[in-house]
């Protein structure tokens, strides 16, 4: 699995090799789990009844589900919706080389999972140095037992990690490993000034990101986005379900079509979050870009050129803006966007973080 994602690009430190290599993937998998390969359908893995195809899963860049609905569907009767995993491998390095944690730093991890996560940093920079805290009373046991077993005893907590853990601050590291909408500032003010947090950021409107940010002396923490990166978010921040409507829709053709503005790239992506931070999308890319939109009680959708909007806003409208601001200046690609966390909040930049990415009139 190491020459795997060394080959892949994922792995290139050596320091992170040798974590791979002294904390066995197959000993954070249960008995039975749901592989979950990016590029096919899932598939249930039982070590009783197939142990070949279990440990083949363990040591694949596949993500392990291991609790579907916050345990309440067994995994043997799922799918369901995914709660808790292993993050696949590839995804797991190279978050940890973003982090870039060295021996004896202090880390803070949100999301423990199964533990093997925690394992790993416990490896790289000492056990008595990483803390990391799980939502889930289940879950948080089977990490401790499963770390147990590895010979890892990190510090671990049953918690909200929205709060962070203030007992074991200041951190050097924060490594975030569920979906983050509204980074809390506790973990910008839990973390010593020049540390970092690395986080899966996933606002409302569709894809997600991979961030590093910095602690800067002034208390702001703020970086760039380095990649793509989808993830299972916060519980405190799941997404609500579109809210429903009776009012009346009306009716218009689209000025810009759906599929220029979503294929545009991850740069218009993120600019249109950045400029409309409440709005929510979901895209069948599949199927001729047809969208779904919703913030507050307005409510819209696009197909082709037909747009229906409903509510006080028009929301295509809005996109349809934003969009055509991201062109004016000058299609700018995801690289060159960040996001900076303060104590009243957080905001998209372009560039720099004295240039937040605003909609005029909001
Ligand atoms: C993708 S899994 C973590 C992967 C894991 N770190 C690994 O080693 O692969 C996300 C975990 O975050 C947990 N979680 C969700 N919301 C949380 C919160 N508010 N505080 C702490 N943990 C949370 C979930 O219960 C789940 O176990």
């Amino acid at each position: 699995m190491a020459d795997a994602l060394a080959a892949g690009g994922e792995l290139t430190d050596e320091a992170w090799r040798a974590a791979l290599l002294a904390v066995p993937r197959h000993l954070f998998v249960p008995c039975t789990a749901w592989a979950d390969p990016d590029d096919a359908p899932g598939y249930l893995i039982d070590r009783e009844n197939d142990p070949d195809t279990w440990l083949k899963a363990a040591y694949a860049d596949h993500a392990i589900i291991t609790q579907f609905d916050d345990g309440a569907t067994k995994i043997t009767e799922g799918p369901g919706r995914y709660t808790s995993s292993l993050s696949a491998p590839g995804v797991v390095v190279d978050f940890l080389e973003l982090l870039d944690a060295d021996s004896h730093d202090r880390v803070l991890e949100i999301g423990t999972g199964p533990g093997w996560t925690a394992g790993l940093l416990s490896h790289r920079v000492g056990a008595e140095g990483v803390t990391s805290v799980e939502i889930d009373q289940e879950v948080h046991a089977t990490a401790v037992a499963n770390l147990a077993s590895a010979g890892r005893r990190p510090y671990l907590v049953l918690g909200d990690g929205v709060r962070g853990w203030p007992g074991n601050a200041p951190y050097d590291r924060v490594h975030v490993t569920c979906g983050v909408r509204e980074v809390p500032y506790e973990w910008v003010r839990q973390t010593r000034a020049g540390g970092v947090i690395a986080l899966p950021w996933m606002p409302r409107y569709e894809p997600g990101y991979q961030l590093r940010l910095s602690v800067s002396s002034d208390g702001a923490a703020s970086g760039n986005f380095t990649g793509f990166a989808g993830y299972m978010l916060l519980r405190s921040q799941r997404a609500a379900s579109p809210p429903t409507f009776d009012g009346e829709f009306r009716y218009r053709s689209a000025e810009i079509a759906p599929v220029t503005i979503f294929a545009a790239g991850y740069g218009a992506d993120v600019a249109v979050a950045g400029m409309i931070p409440d709005l929510a999308v979901s895209v069948d890319r599949e199927d001729d870009y047809q969208a779904w939109l919703w913030a507050g009680d307005s409510k819209a959708y696009v197909s082709g050129s037909q747009v229906a909007e409903a509510g006080a806003r028009g929301l295509w409208g809005e996109v349809e803006r934003a969009f055509l601001r991201w062109v004016g200046w000058g299609s700018p690609e995801l690289s060159r966007f960040g996001l900076c966390v303060m104590p009243g909040g957080q905001y998209v930049w372009v560039d720099s973080r004295d240039n937040p990415v605003r909609m005029p009139g909001r």
